[in-house]
C-alpha cells in the first residue's frame, strides 16, 4: 500500500491496525559512467515496495536526495547536508507521528545517509527525553539498508566476489537495470575494476581520488536477470525484519 496512492480514509483504516510505515530513503547522486543518477533511490524504493506488499505495510513515498556532498564534483549529482537531512527526516517522522504512526522503518539505498540517519533518530529521541514534545507516544526508529542480509551477502560475493567495490557497486547497478531494462547503459569503463585506495573529504577531492567516479567496483558485471535474484533476497530479507520489529 503506497502512501502516496491512498486517501486519508484509507491511511485512517490503516492506522487502526498498524502503526508502522515503511520509508524509502536514497539519493541522486553520479554512480560512475553508466550507473543512473537515480540508482540509491531506485534501489531502496523497489525493496521498500516490494516488502510493503509482502507485509502489508504502508509505504510512504521515496526520500530521493540524501547526505551526498562529496559527489558534487560530477554533473547531476545532488546533495542535502547532513543537517538540512536531519531536518527534513525530522519533519517528514513527526508529521505522520502526528497521525498515530508510532513504528519508522527506513530502507536506505545509500551509504553516506547511514550518519546522518542515525543523527536523526537520536534527535527524534532527544525531544521526548528533554520533555521538547508534546507528544504522547515514543517513537520508534529503525535503519536497514537494502543489501544487508547474510543470505543476499553471499550472492553478491558469489556473482562479483572483489568487483562489487563500494560505489557503483555491480550489484546495486543490476537492481536498478532489473527495475528499469530501458535505461541500462554501456559505457568504456578503464581500468574495468575502479581504483579503491584512498578516502575522501570534500567533492573535489573524491574526484581525484575516484576519477569516473566509482570506487573499487566493475559495474560491466551487472545485468536485470541477477538484479531479479538480489531483489527478491532483498526483499525477503526487509519483510522479514521489519515484521519481526515491529512485533517487539
Ligand atoms: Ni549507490
Amino acid at each position: 500500500m503506497l502512501l502516496e496512492r491512498s486517501s486519508w480514509p484509507e491511511v485512517a483504516a490503516y492506522l487502526e491496525k498498524s502503526r508502522g510505515i515503511i520509508l524509502p530513503i536514497g539519493s541522486t547522486e553520479q554512480h560512475g559512467p553508466t550507473g543512473l543518477i537515480g540508482t540509491d533511490a531506485i534501489c531502496a524504493e523497489v525493496v521498500a515496495r516490494g516488502a510493503g506488499d509482502v507485509t502489508g505495510a504502508l509505504v510512504a513515498p521515496t526520500i530521493a536526495f540524501g547526505m551526498a556532498q562529496h559527489h558534487l564534483a560530477f554533473p547531476g549529482s545532488v546533495a542535502l547536508r547532513p543537517t538540512t537531512l536531519i531536518a527534513v527526516l525530522c519533519d517528514i517522522v513527526l508529521s505522520l507521528a502526528r497521525h498515530g504512526f508510532t513504528h519508522f522503518y527506513f530502507v536506505n539505498g545509500h551509504g553516506g545517509n547511514i550518519a546522518t540517519l542515525s543523527a536523526a533518530f537520536s534527535e527524534i529521541y532527544a525531544r521526548r527525553s528533554l520533555r521538547l514534545s508534546g507528544e504522547d507516544q515514543a517513537l520508534r526508529c529503525r535503519l536497514r539498508n537494502w543489501w544487508q542480509g547474510r543470505e543476499l551477502r553471499e550472492v553478491v560475493q558469489e556473482l562479483y566476489g572483489e568487483a562489487e567495490g563500494s560505489h557503483a557497486t555491480p550489484s546495486e547497478v543490476a537492481l536498478a537495470a532489473f527495475a528499469y531494462p530501458d535505461a541500462i547503459k554501456k559505457a568504456p569503463l578503464d581500468p574495468p575494476v575502479a581504483p579503491k585506495k584512498g578516502g575522501f573529504t570534500d567533492a573535489e577531492d573524491y574526484r581525484r581520488n575516484f576519477p569516473d567516479g566509482r570506487i573499487g567496483s566493475n559495474p560491466a558485471l551487472a545485468n536485470a536477470e541477477d538484479g531479479r535474484r538480489l531483489y527478491e533476497l532483498a526483499v525477503k530479507a526487509v519483510a522479514q525484519d521489519y515484521l519481526e520489529w515491529l512485533a517487539k
